[in-house]
């Protein structure tokens, strides 16, 4: 098996374009652009449509026979679909392991005291390589496709582009990322753009591959002895780098919980600066032995907050004392209680850290999404005492909001009416604002479709929250034991007299789609994407922009985005805009 190139600046990749145009006779070559997926190198055979073989680079010469395990990966199916597949066909794709499942894994291994992979490519390589077909069956890998190497009795395929489409016909996976252009232009920005989107794709990627589109051009441009010269790896810069820790703060969440994080000398990781990143808790200061003033490696993946990898030691420097977790809460003051590896201020609402994120936590976008509600003027609400609970923001008056700094009349005036629209809210909104502990959008949204109204949320017990769709026992009782609390009953009873009314959705669904939550990505051909969310709520659907694990469906059109690879990552199902109109029954009239 060959290998690529791998160049991590654009003047190179210019230089690959002349010499690639020298070659092809200066005429502008297209090419086809896709994530470089950081896994592992492999090739399957078909014969008649059945999985015959799969191996991967072994030693580059001598690939390493893994068929059984291979077959046992979902993504990678055993025949190959439609009616008239290739007499033989061979494809080339990189074996890989998501983070989530990576993180699962380690987890797992972690638990039973075994030694954790470091990475998700070893842990994929070494999940593929399992003597047992049984233990790679149990880690989730996945396959992205991106060539066929040899075909025989195969339809006529002369570039890229059609190459990925009838790999898709196949049933095997291709990127959902890969594109076509022909410019350094677009190049850059397809560089850039998924280096920003690579801590949201759900597995690792370290650059993007460019190739030669035409398949005759990449005859014609051959292969030197390791890499062929119709294709090169452009990198990211490595997302991790090192730096100082300059102070280390103490932060007081919503919950009460106290995360310690890391104040660092600012440095650029790919391309994003970074100055701070979360210490998580106690123990992992321990166990990492992280002190200030330390040097630390900072890493930037998978995760949207930085986290630190590890010291890089100095010998013979001098450093400073242990850190040490407050013993009061560093807001209120209340003695901290320890819960596991984690610090908790039991002040509740009463400490002002708590009441601050909880106040901001009510007005954001998935609760009652009262624009003007930011940081700043809930803290200045609560600093000026204005603001004791949620339910106070109800009673705010224009003449309470210019006694704030920075608050013009008109600020005054359009924060009132956001507030005052806020007043009817779509109950699932009302208990997301809540902020029930482990209650996110989707269970909220659970509880909304399955009680109808807030009083039978209220008085429901844990048997019957139970009875819920996706309501397990822990957060039945977490529920029932919100709405208990004396504190929390009298918040709600204090909204309800202030005008607060959430407004519960009683028409029972129906239709195909009837209790399914259903998203859509993509573009579509037939008709507009508000018209296709139109006629899957009319089916019976709830309708959502984004992709979580209360999603049922995912529409995918042309060129999905994220979503898709989210639906993917979760396991939801995905059809396309054709299986859509048949699951809800119209003809493929135009809509536009
Ligand atoms: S095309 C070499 N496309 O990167 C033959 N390779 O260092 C043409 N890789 O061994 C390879 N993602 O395992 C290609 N989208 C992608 C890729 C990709 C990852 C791996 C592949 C190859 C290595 C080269």
């Amino acid at each position: 098996m060959l290998s690529l190139e791998s160049v991590t600046d654009l003047e190179s990749v210019r230089r690959f374009d002349e010499r690639v145009r020298a070659v092809l006779g200066g005429k502008r070559p297209r090419y086809v652009i896709e994530p470089k997926f950081d896994g592992i190198s492999l090739e399957v055979v078909y014969r008649d449509g059945l999985l015959l073989s799969a191996s991967t680079r072994g030693d580059g010469d001598r690939g390493e026979g893994v068929t059984e395990n291979v077959k046992t990966i979902r993504s990678v199916p055993l025949r190959l679909y439609g009616d008239a597949p290739p007499r033989l066909l061979a494809v080339r794709g990189e074996a890989f392991m998501r983070l989530a499942d990576f993180r699962a894994l380690n987890a797992r291994l972690e638990r039973e005291g075994r030694p954790v992979f470091a990475n998700p490519r070893n842990a994929a390589a070494g999940s593929i390589r399992q003597l047992d077909p049984r233990i790679t069956a149990g880690r989730r890998l996945d396959v992205f496709f991106y060539d066929i190497l040899s075909m025989d009795g195969g339809p006529r395929i002369a570039d890229d582009v059609s190459l990925l489409r009838a790999l898709t016909r196949w049933g095997l996976h291709a990127s959902p990322h890969a594109r076509e252009c022909s410019t350094i232009d677009e190049i850059a920005r397809y560089h850039h753009e998924l280096a920003e989107k690579r801590d949201t794709l759900g597995y690792e990627i370290d650059g993007i591959v460019i190739k030669v589109a035409d398949l005759a051009a990449r005859k014609r441009l051959q292969t030197t002895s390791r890499h062929p010269r119709w294709a090169i790896a452009f990198k990211f810069k490595p997302s991790e780098e090192e730096t100082t820790i300059e102070n280390i703060v103490v932060q007081v969440g919503r919950t009460g919980v106290l995360t310690p994080v890391a104040i660092l000398r600012p440095v650029e990781i790919g391309g994003v600066m970074v100055t701070r990143a979360t210490l998580h808790n106690r123990q992992e200061i321990a166990r990492k032995d992280l002190r200030i003033g330390d040097t630390v490696r900072v890493i930037r993946a998978g995760d949207v907050i930085p986290d630190i990898v590890e010291r890089t030691i100095r010998s013979g420097a001098r450093r400073q004392r242990p850190f040490i977790m407050p013993a009061r809460c560093p807001v209120c003051r209340a003695a901290v209680e320890h819960e596991g590896p984690f610090d908790r201020c039991p002040n509740g609402l009463a400490c002002p850290a708590q009441l601050k994120r909880s106040i901001g936590h009510f007005g954001s976008r998935d609760a009652l999404d009262i624009r003007g509600l930011g940081p700043e003027t809930v803290d200045a609400l609560v600093s000026k005492g204005l603001v004791r609970s949620v339910a106070d923001l109800f009673t705010l008056t224009a003449r309470d909001l210019v006694k704030l700094e920075g608050f013009a009349d008109v600020s005054a005036v359009r924060l009132l009416k956001a507030i005052d629209k806020a007043r009817r809210v779509p109950l699932w909104r009302f208990l997301n604002a809540m902020g029930i502990p482990g209650v996110g959008v989707s269970t909220a949204r659970d509880l909304a479709e399955h009680f109808g109204t807030l009083d039978r949320v209220q008085s429901a017990d844990e048997r019957t929250l139970m009875g819920v769709p996706d309501i397990g026992p822990t957060m039945a009782r977490e529920v029932a034991s919100f709405f208990r609390r004396p504190v929390s009953r009298r918040i709600i009873d204090l909204c309800r007299r202030r005008g607060v009314q959430a407004i519960g959705s009683n028409v029972r669904r129906r239709g195909p789609l009837a209790g399914k939550t259903v998203v859509f990505t993509g573009g579509l051909d037939w008709m507009t994407r508000e018209a296709a969310e139109a006629r899957a709520r009319a089916a019976g659907a709830r309708t959502v922009r984004s992709v979580g694990s209360g999603t049922d469906l995912v529409v995918a059109g042309r060129d999905p985005g994220l979503k898709y690879d989210r639906a993917r990552a979760l396991g939801i199902r995905v059809i396309d805009e054709r299986q859509f109109q048949h699951l809800i029954g119209t003809s493929q009239r135009s809509q536009r």
